[in-house]
């Protein structure tokens, strides 16, 4: 078994390497996270954009599972299965959803948007869909599970009933929206419907996917540094996105996993609020010059910078990484000079690790290692001696800044410009 997830802020690429590596799986489970992501795939200049549904689906022979550790939209998983539809994609029989899994409801999202707003200066930056919150009711054991869905409506529709009114009391006191719970209720009942062919138990289909010595992929979203726990919290999302939130999120055991595949960019990006000591607004301008790094799930410009060793190699150790998955490269191609962040200098200091706090971030600066650039465009590049040397140096480098061996290079977005080390 193996695991594919991000060891930045996110929109690593994971969709386009989870891609490549399906042509090979049995299943694609989705272990943690919600609409919030955006995993894009282009297979022969057609673009589909994953938010909920594991990448795997694009590939006809692969099963897919959204585990019991992902936050559940319905109404928006059934727009989402509903468009893959409307592209010939088929759902029924191959995708899954758990019953474990937690939902997202239209009072988490009223709260998300009002926390924000709230927040004012200090706002995360979310993007709005809910993802906090359902997660927040999780923890504090009032959630409802997409089992639920299967509920006769009365009793379904009284659940969810009860949840808005204590939101719109709540709501009242807190300047949040409240819920007008006639045109919610219509579409949570339709989408109810239309999900129940897909629930299972989402362990015993996993385990059972094990047992029978399928080969299985686990999809991450978001990414490392945006994990609850291991990221730049406050900034960061409300799930576990780290190699340890494959097995809570799937349930499999971590003896059942082999392989952690890290997938990152050769530069940083980020989107929303939190620290970035090597984001470089010059660098942003270039790649939004070229119509790159705008968010899959809200449009918004992601944020740019630097590659940060300090970063990585963090995330390669809390992940067990075996190998990095590296894309991207192509969005250095025209750069003279490509700067690599090895340190931190904070108070008279230089760190190795990334510190704890969200304001001691304010004190880091980056310590830069200077790279010549290559010059010239690595697209067309097929196998590793295709590169230009100056590339195949830098990759190299990074791979020992941050101790982990090169095991996937990307050259853009299409399946076909992607190939292994070496
Ligand atoms: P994810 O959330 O990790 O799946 O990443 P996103 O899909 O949000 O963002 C990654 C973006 O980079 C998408 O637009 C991909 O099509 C694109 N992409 C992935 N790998 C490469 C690459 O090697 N080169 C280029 N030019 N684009 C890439
Ligand atoms: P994929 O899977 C990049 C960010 C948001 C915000 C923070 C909290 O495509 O890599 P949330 O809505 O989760 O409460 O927002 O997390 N964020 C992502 N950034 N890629 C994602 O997913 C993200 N999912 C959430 O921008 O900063
Ligand atoms: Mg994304």
């Amino acid at each position: 078994m193996t695991v594919v997830l991000g060891l930045q802020w996110g929109d690593e690429g994971k969709g386009k390497i989870l891609d490549v590596m399906a042509g090979e799986a049995d299943w694609v489970f989705r272990a943690q996270g919600g609409n919030n992501a955006g995993h894009t795939v282009e297979i022969g200049g057609e673009k589909y954009v994953l938010h909920l549904v594991p990448s795997g689906i694009l590939r006809s022979g692969v099963s897919c599972l959204i585990a019991g550790g992902a936050v559940v939209d319905p109404v928006s998983l059934v727009s989402e299965i509903q468009g893959l539809h409307d592209r010939g994609v088929r759902t029924r029989g191959r995708l899954h959803l758990a019953a474990q899994a937690h939902l997202v409801l239209p009072q988490h999202r009223a709260v998300d948007r009002g926390s924000e707003k709230k927040r004012g200066r200090g706002k995360i930056g979310t993007t709005g869909r809910g993802i906090g919150p359902a997660y927040a009711d999780k923890a504090a054991r009032v959630g409802l599970r997409a089992g639920e869905l299967a509920l006769p409506w009365p009793e379904l529709s009284r659940r969810i009933l009860e949840r808005i009114r204590i939101h719109n009391h709540a709501a009242r006191h807190l300047g949040w929206e409240s819920i007008a719970p006639s045109a919610d209720l219509r579409e949570i009942q339709t989408a109810s419907r239309f999900l129940r062919p897909y629930l299972c138990d989402g362990v015993a289909l996993a385990h059972q996917a094990v047992h029978t010595g399928k080969n299985i992929l686990i999809e991450g979203a978001q990414g490392t540094f945006l994990d609850i726990d291991h990221g730049t919290y406050p900034y960061v999302t409300s799930s576990h996105c780290t190699a340890g939130g494959a097995c809570t999120g799937t349930g499999v055991p971590p003896t059942a996993i082999r392989r952690v595949v890290g997938v990152l960019k050769a530069y940083t990006t980020r989107v929303g609020s939190g620290p970035f000591v090597t984001e470089d607004g010059t660098l942003g301008h270039l790649l939004h010059g070229m119509g790159r790094e705008f968010g899959s799930t809200t449009g918004r410009a992601r944020r740019c910078g630097w590659f940060d060793a300090v970063l990585v190699r963090r995330a390669v150790r809390l992940n067990g990484v075996t190998e990095l998955a590296m894309t991207n490269l192509d969005g250095l191609d025209g750069l003279e000079k490509i700067p690599v962040c090895v340190g931190y200098r904070w108070r008279g200091k230089i760190l190795r690790e990334p510190p704890v706090e969200a304001s001691e971030w304010d004190w880091c600066r980056p310590v830069y290692r200077i790279f010549p650039g290559w010059c010239e465009p690595t697209t067309e590049a097929r196998r590793w001696r295709d590169l230009p040397a100056k590339a195949r140096a830098y990759l190299s480098a990074l791979s020992r800044l941050v101790d982990a061996p090169l095991g996937i290079l990307s050259v853009g977005a299409g399946r076909e410009q992607t190939f292994r080390h070496g």
